[in-house]
């Protein structure tokens, strides 16, 4: 066999033991490329002599092509390999069942919040809202709590930086404010309930400095104290399934309410549970809202929505309420479909 036909038998067997496409490259930069051997061998031809010249020249076109031939081969082979395995490694299999995706669960709180709304609902109440930041105005003031009031230092005020009016701005204490709002923007008869959150600077196994109120506002030209039970026994009814809950008024003290009443709850045959405070809305509260007192009365009430929860679920500790620790809302959370 000739040298170049031992090239030739060695280049072919490489080509054809190539596993990859840049593997085939590297094989022919090495033969055919401007440096390869098959090249540098053409280059040689030059110096020949005529006779040899042609016979070496035309044995080495015919290496080339052949080469070429195989190269090209080759690499439509090492392609068409790549394609399918794509192909065979991208395939969609369908008839696969869909990966589970995680599912949230409703807070407690979330859930006790529709179920309340959806009983005074019934009931003809609508919703209302306040900021969280409210102005000192709406929060006491109003509220016939005035600056040197005790119940200002009662409620452990969180107080924030006053706006360029000097409006003193505070955490609301209490959803009361928002009865503010509604009588300066409204016009009677007025039933709302206002839900949402409510600060106060105390942190303990029964506080915490975020919690949760619904409010209560009802104002109407012949409302009277009768309306204020039976529509709170109602309420209590529904959202304990139960008809058959006591509830008891005793005399309070609310700035904003004349007579005020302590609400009490007979609990599970064994004790009183205090639940809320209510009473007749009073008439300087009426009248700082533009609210004619010898025409209009009302009732107002306020209780804590997780006190509400806690009773109705069981559970013992407030503070887990706000740690979203996934482990107690996936046992105490609600499935999506169950809110109502
Ligand atoms: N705002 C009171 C509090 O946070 C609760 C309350 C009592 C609300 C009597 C009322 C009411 O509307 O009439 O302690």
């Amino acid at each position: 066999m000739s040298t170049h036909g031992q090239l030739k038998s060695h280049v072919l067997e490489e080509i054809s033991k190539a596993t990859s496409l840049t593997e085939l490259e590297d094989i022919r930069i090495n033969s055919l490329g401007k440096k390869g051997h098959i090249t540098l061998l053409m280059k040689e031809v030059g110096q020949k002599s005529p006779e040899e010249r042609k016979a070496m020249g035309a044995e080495l076109n015919i290496l080339k092509d052949t080469l070429t031939e195989a190269f090209d081969y080759r690499k439509a082979q090492l392609e068409n390999a790549a394609l399918n395995a794509r192909l065979a490694s991208e395939t969609l299999d369908v008839s696969l069942p869909p990966r589970p995706s995680p599912r949230g669960r409703i807070h407690p709180l979330s859930h006790v919040l529709d179920q309340a709304i959806h009983i005074f609902g019934q009931m003809g109440f609508i919703v209302a809202e306040g900021p969280d930041i409210e102005e000192d105005f709406y929060n006491f003031t109003a509220l016939n709590i005035p600056p040197e009031h005790p119940a200002r230092q009662e409620q452990d005020t969180f107080y924030l930086p006053a706006l360029e009016d000097n409006q003193p701005l505070v955490l609301r204490t209490h959803t009361s404010p928002v009865q503010i709002r509604t009588m300066i923007k409204g016009k009677p008869p007025i039933r709302i309930i206002a839900p949402g959150r409510t600060y106060r600077s105390e942190n303990d196994a029964t506080h915490t400095p975020m919690f949760h109120q619904i409010e209560g506002l009802v104002i109407d030209t012949s409302t009277h104290m009768g309306h204020l039970k039976g529509c709170l026994e109602e309420f209590f009814h529904l959202f304990f399934e139960d008809s058959s809950i006591k509830l008891r008024f005793r005399p309070g003290y609310f700035p904003f309410t004349e007579p005020s009443a302590e609400v009490d709850m007979w609990w599970k045959e064994s004790k009183w549970l205090e639940i809320g405070g209510c009473g007749m809305v009073h008439p300087n509260v009426l009248r700082n809202c533009n609210i004619n007192p010898e025409i209009y009365q009302g009732f107002a009430f306020g209780m804590g929505l997780e006190r509400l929860t806690m009773l109705k679920y069981g559970i013992e500790d407030l503070r887990l309420f706000f740690e979203s620790d996934l482990r107690w809302l996936t046992y105490y959370g609600f499935e999506p479909e169950a809110r109502e």
